[in-house]
């Protein structure tokens, strides 16, 4: 089995700037800390877009500096609060593929992992918060689907928006637009795929034409559960939390870790339930 973490939607800011009374950096040191501390055994973190809050170069330092001394590899996503260039910039090492999008693939046991980038463009549209998967990027998902196909493989795909509904009203209108060419995409690869999302700042689960997903919590601000309210801005101060991400030869699990409220030292007690 294979353990990953993931961290989604960190709007790193600059210091001493807040969102709704919470500071990011404070908020993402916090939980990058605890996820590796209680999962020294994760094969990868993966930071999954929104890295920043207005991908400015300042920004990308201070998520650098809080992952400078991370014991476990780590890999970037691109979020629409991102900005491409200055991302890579930042992170030199960053893998893209061969058009410059922030994709990558890693195989661990029988699945295949999947890094999509699913920001609006090119060109860059500062604060087209939609997310977008155009031709060049699909050619790069087929050809990856179809080596899962030949060797077997369940499918991780990572991917910033949701290309599915999740139910809010306001999110809906600015998930991946190229929902119906991904439904189809995925039924001509014949592939089982579960999809891991952020964007949405809530925990979510669900199927879309028979593919599995999960939708992490922000480490900062949370989306309340107002499902019919159309505005984007709604943020609360719900706990933050973090996805454990386990992968063995039967599929995807995804726990999400609620990691200010975590309890990890708890004891057994007499009035506990009997074993269920
Ligand atoms: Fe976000």
């Amino acid at each position: 089995m294979t353990k990953l973490l993931a961290l989604t939607d960190i709007h790193m800011k600059a210091e001493g700037q807040t969102i709704i009374g919470i500071d990011p950096f404070e908020n993402f040191k916090r939980g990058l800390r605890h996820a590796v501390e209680h999962h020294p055994d994760a094969e990868r973190v993966i930071l999954m877009g929104d890295l920043t809050n207005s991908g400015t170069p300042e920004e990308y330092a201070r998520v650098a500096e809080v992952i400078a001394d991370c014991p476990i590899p780590v890999s970037l996503m691109c979020g629409n609060h991102d900005q491409r260039d200055n991302l890579t910039a930042a992170f030199p090492d960053t893998p893209t593929d061969a058009n410059g999008f922030v994709q990558d693939m890693f195989v661990y046991g029988s699945t295949r992992v999947l890094i999509t980038d699913t920001q609006f463009g090119p060109p860059f549209v500062s604060y087209a918060h939609l997310g977008q998967y155009c031709d060049k990027r699909f050619d790069w998902l087929t050809d990856q689907l179809a080596q899962a196909k030949a060797a077997n493989q369940n499918v991780a795909l990572f991917a910033h928006h949701p290309p599915m509904k999740v139910g809010f009203a306001g999110m809906d209108q600015i998930r991946m637009r190229d929902d119906k060419r991904m439904v189809e995409t995925l039924a001509t690869a014949g592939v089982p795929v579960h999809f891991l999302c952020g964007h949405v700042h809530r925990t979510i689960s669900g199927s879309w034409h028979g593919h599995g997903f999960t939708v992490f919590k922000s480490t900062c601000h949370q989306m309340p559960l107002a499902l019919t309210n159309p505005d984007l801005s709604l943020s609360t101060e719900e706990p933050a939390a973090y996805g454990v991400i386990l992968l063995n030869d039967e599929g995807v699990i995804a726990h999400s870790e609620d990691f200010d409220i975590a309890q990890d030292d708890v004891q057994p007690s007499a009035d506990a339930m009997p074993d269920a």
